[in-house]
């Protein structure tokens, strides 16, 4: 079997279209969508993540604000910057990039966000209300992989997922958000024994262990549906998912690729989640 090839691109491009248009509208109700990203320090990565947010920010019309703080900024100093910008009436949607600098409680920060603009949706207020079934911001990497598996018509009620990550951002909710639509949800992690046993059961398999090549064709039922949340770099340098897509692709029948698979759908996801918190501001 070769996989069909879930195009994480073609799915964000078409989303981020529904999205232009719903800034648009909001634009002629005189609301123009703003999200603040605060990035502290110079982490090369980081800096490339919030650059990429600013400008998907502006391909859909949302004004984007960078506020770039030094390494040396002080808990205080940080945390009065959130509150500058929760009371705010033109920002809709604050971001602070992670990680920190370890001076500095991420908890505290994240908690600091006003829960009604944490389009993250780290905030253990919506963290909560995710967990009980109720609206709030979704995480954006697990929000993003619903749509694409909604968008790509995978039938999830019923279905056993699998899900290898157990962390806050993406394995713990993405089984949560796997759970709600009826899905028997199994959480494997580094300290599973025997993974495969648990992998090879799954009609979903949710990856995001951050170990390149690390699934293989041996973890995979056949016929099944392969999502890949790594982003890693192989031997050669190239860029990698935490599946070996070359044998996965012969036994599921359908695999994101790495890259072009979840990755635009998560920065997408912001965009939609800022847009939300607006269009909320301005009812
Ligand atoms: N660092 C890596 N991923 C993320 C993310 O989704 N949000 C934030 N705030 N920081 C990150």
């Amino acid at each position: 079997m070769t996989a069909q090839l879930i195009n994480g691109v073609a799915i964000g491009k078409e989303l981020r279209e529904e999205i232009k248009q719903g800034v648009s509208n909001l634009k002629s109700s005189g609301t123009t969508p703003g999200l603040a990203v605060i990035l502290v320090g110079e982490n090369p990565a980081s800096k490339t993540y919030v650059r990429n947010k600013e400008k998907s920010s502006a391909e859909v019309g949302i004004r984007s604000e960078v506020i770039n703080l030094p390494a040396t900024v002080s808990e205080k100093e940080l945390l009065d910057q959130v509150e500058k910008l929760n009371q705010d009436d033109s920002i809709h949607g604050i971001l602070v990039q992670l990680p920190l600098p370890e001076h500095i409680n991420e908890d505290l920060v994240i908690q600091k966000i006003d829960p009604n603009k944490d389009v993250d949706g780290f905030h253990p207020q919506n963290v909560g209300k995710m967990m009980i079934g109720q609206v709030a911001y979704l995480p954006c990497t697990p929000h993003g992989i619903m749509e694409m598996l909604e968008r790509t018509g995978v039938e999830i009620a019923g279905k056993h997922v699998v899900v290898i990550g157990r962390s806050n951002i993406v394995g713990k909710p993405m089984g949560q958000l796997l759970l709600q639509k009826d899905a028997t949800v199994t959480y494997c992690h580094s300290k599973t024994k025997d993974l495969a046993s648990y992998t090879k059961q799954a009609d979903i398999l949710i990856v995001a262990i951050g170990r390149a090549k690390f699934v293989t064709d041996e973890h995979i039922k056949e016929g099944s549906v392969v999502i890949d949340v790594g982003m890693n770099r192989d031997e050669n340098g190239k860029l990698c998912g935490d599946v070996d897509f070359e044998k996965a692709k012969e036994v599921a029948s359908a695999i994101t690729p790495v890259p072009g698979g979840v990755g635009p759908m998560t920065i997408t996801m912001l965009l939609k989640n800022t847009l939300q918190s607006a269009e909320i501001a301005s009812e």
